[in-house]
């Protein structure tokens, strides 16, 4: 017999509205099945028991289940660069995909993701993380896109739409969360204008492509907890933007008041019975909370997995886990996603690509060039076997050459064949150590650990306890991970944002007796390269980038692949053109000023705009049209005038001169990456809406966009001194 899930679902498939027919299904829940929809569902101790004896990367986690009523409950996997449990396909990491300026290729990499998170039977993906990049030292800033509203939103909103193929997406973490170390106690300041124009827009962006499910961040943002935020979660994501899909809370700890959670619109604490399953049931039954606000938190839930067929959507065959297909995706978005930075001529030719004799002796260098390291151990880690590390993929590539691994090899030594090799290549930067997700003693965890529910299974938590003791996981009556064996990484937010003495030494030292030298940086974010950048010819933006990464890298270093990639950042010459940044901040105020806008607005010239990458040929743009109707739309056309196939983005920024309203000199409008062969013109057309111009009204809290003229710059990166330069007219000012 059909259960009333399963009738729902059919309701819903012959028309009937989801919400609906949800409704009816919770009128059918007792108050205890309601509530118990509310949460996780698992007591705490259960729960954390086996999130830290390896249950994280062994299935999903599971909430909202009522099997009398035939409810499967929804199955969440984390992200964003792959499917987190068992093996998979471990793509780049966001930030670099951001580099690649396509969201159609990351419609492709959601819908390889989506397609192997059926495999064990997950329907809700966690990875559609946007939280804005405003600093480089942010430890997870590897999982979002960058650091300009736009892009970050267009990535996004593509990377939701090729999930959700297949499975509910989450977008996370609402939000302000850009600090690692402090997540769990720091409050972000912003005002109006900061919020709503640089903080917000690419999270709307995602919600109006649809998106499942928001999670709430760990922070407060102006004075209030993320999951228990009024303003965030009711007054904007609900009401201003109608989101009618579900809320999730971060993961342990994400809720602090159980009823105020409730109250503000976060719909399950995720993902176990923790902080609000007692305080709701005891305000339930002092009448301070009703079975009514109750039944349409479950009721948004279940409309949302009504929708998405949850519970019915097909499962998919293990066979699509690491298959060819999505291996070599990820090798093409590692090879669109590396930046050339620089590529300077040695006896009168590029450096890059590399010309090589057969039998010429390339020597590689630096502690990353054979290590496994493609990003965070922390929820996003993915367990992707056969990795193919820079050295494997340079001596899998150069195999007329002798390719030979000195990575391990004393300074001294190094410098020696240095000398008597053609070539050196240098992989220097970051692993899962220096950044990266963080959960650790602090102040603020301690604080927390206070909220655990000790009494929900008293023989569980003692019989834990022992087990931690013995296994150095944690402190026995706190939750504090003593070492790195645990299932998360130390991680966190970055010491520096230049790379470390040892590297540093290492370059110089090469550079000074090998001139060819080409410097690969392996980095989730920004590194400030000041003091060793013009030693070396050549240096590759090459990311923490997937699976098959080191063929990538050698497909750009030979050639084979000409580099397209742009930076999603600035990367100034010093870190002091950066906004203020304290790992440990308790409070820290977030205005309109970082990055690219922020170097703009104070006079310092980046040593790598936004948007900028080098290529192996040359493009030229002309014939600049602005058609301004119901949408504004811009034309132009671009030649690739070199010899060789290539890539560009076609980069589009506005800007105001005789204003008065404080905005960036440019913003990032638009933005098209297309190809073109060798001696070709294509002609590129890009649309934007008048959201993208607009400036939030502090007065009416609405938009409008300023009547006069707009400067548009058409180029391939922001400043670019041959954009072409427009400007079109808006008659008179728009309301929104
Ligand atoms: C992270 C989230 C993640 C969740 C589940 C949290 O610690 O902040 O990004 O989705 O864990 O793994």
């Amino acid at each position: 017999m059909a259960t009333a899930y399963e009738l729902a679902l059919e309701k819903t498939r012959n028309g009937a509205k989801p919400e609906v027919a949800a409704a009816e299904l919770v009128a059918l829940m007792t108050l205890d099945e309601k509530v118990h929809c509310l949460d996780g569902g698992v007591p705490f101790w259960v729960g954390i028991k086996d999130i830290t004896t390896g249950g994280y990367h062994s299935r999903p986690f599971r909430a909202a289940k009522v099997d009398r009523l035939g409810i499967p409950g929804f199955h969440f996997s984390d992200g964003p660069r792959g499917l987190v449990v068992g093996e998979a396909t471990a793509f780049p990491v966001s930030m670099a995909r951001g580099a690649t300026f396509d969201p159609e290729l990351e419609v492709r990499v959601g819908d390889a993701i989506g397609k192997e998170l059926r495999t064990i039977g997950a329907d809700l993906y966690g990875g559609i993380c946007v939280n804005l990049l405003r600093h480089p030292a942010w430890g997870r800033a590897q999982e979002t896109y960058g650091e300009d509203p736009h892009h970050v939103g267009e990535m996004g909103a593509g990377l939701t739409r090729g999930a959700q193929r297949h499975v509910m997406a989450t977008l996370k973490h609402f939000a302000l969360n850009s600090m690692e170390n402090a997540r769990f106690g720091v409050d972000v300041k912003v005002d109006e204008r900061a919020l709503h124009e640089v903080y917000l827009p690419h999270f709307k962006r995602i919600v109006d492509e649809g998106v499942a499910c928001v999670m709430t961040a760990y922070n407060s943002v102006n004075g209030e907890w993320c999951g228990q935020n009024d303003v965030l979660l009711a007054d904007i994501l609900r009401h201003e933007w109608g989101f009618a899909g579900f809320v999730i809370s971060d993961w342990i700890f994400g809720v602090r008041d159980g009823v105020k959670s409730l109250q503000a619109g976060l719909d399950v604490e995720m993902p176990y019975r923790m902080i609000r399953n007692a305080p709701i049931v005891a305000a339930l039954s002092d009448g301070l909370v009703t079975e009514e606000l109750v039944a349409s938190a479950v009721t948004r839930t279940l409309t949302t997995m009504l929708k998405f067929n949850v519970g019915k959507l097909p499962v998919s065959d293990l066979s699509v886990l690491l298959c060819k297909e999505h291996v070599l995706l990820s090798q093409e978005v590692a090879e669109k996603a590396i930046v050339l930075l620089k590529n300077e001529s040695i006896d009168g030719a590029s450096l890059l690509p590399l010309n090589l004799k057969n039998g010429s002796k390339i020597a590689v260098f630096g502690r990353l060039a054979a290590m496994r390291n493609i990003g965070d151990g922390g929820s996003s880690d993915v367990m992707a076997p056969n990795v193919v590390t820079p050295l494997v993929g340079i001596q899998e590539h150069f195999a007329n050459c002798e390719v030979v691994d000195y990575s391990q090899a004393t300074l001294a030594a190094q410098v020696q064949q240095a000398k008597q090799s053609e070539l050196a290549i240098v992989v220097v930067g970051y692993t899962r150590e220096e950044e990266g997700e963080f959960i650790g003693d602090s102040e603020d965890t301690a604080a927390m650990v206070s909220q655990i529910p000790r009494q929900d299974d008293p023989e569980l938590a003692s019989e834990y306890k022992n087990y931690m003791k013995e296994n150095h996981h944690y402190a026995p009556d706190e939750l504090r991970i003593k070492s790195r064996n645990g299932t998360f990484s130390i991680g966190g937010d970055r010491e520096s944002i230049r790379l470390s003495d040892a590297d540093v030494q290492l370059i110089h030292a090469v550079a000074k007796v090998q001139p060819r030298t080409v410097v690969v940086i392996v980095a989730g974010s920004a590194v400030v390269m000041s003091e060793w950048i013009n030693e070396v010819p050549a240096v590759v933006m090459g990311w923490y980038s997937g699976i098959n990464g080191g063929h990538a890298l050698a497909n750009i270093l030979s050639g084979t692949a000409n580099p397209s990639g742009r930076l999603p950042f600035v990367i100034p010459h010093d870190e002091s053109h950066l906004p203020f940044f304290d790992r440990n901040a308790k409070s820290i105020t977030y205005d309109y000023w970082h990055g690219q806008w922020k170097l703009d607005r104070d006079g310092n010239t980046p040593m790598f705009p936004f948007g900028f990458g080098c290529s192996y040929t040359n493009f030229s743009f002309s014939d600049p049209e602005v058609e301004v109707s119901e949408t504004v739309k811009f034309r132009c056309a671009v030649r690739n005038t070199g010899s060789r196939d290539g890539a560009t983005v076609v980069q589009i920024y506005t800007g105001r001169n005789d204003s008065a309203i404080e905005r960036p000199k440019r913003r990032l409008v638009a933005f098209k990456r297309v190809e073109v062969r060798a001696g070709e013109t294509v002609q590129v057309e890009c649309t934007t809406s008048y959201q993208s111009l607009a400036t939030r009204d502090i007065q009416t809290h609405g938009w409008f966009v300023e009547s006069g003229t707009w400067q548009l710059e058409i180029g391939q990166f922001s400043g670019d001194p041959n954009s072409l330069c427009e400007s079109f007219m808006i008659l008179q000012r728009i309301q929104l």
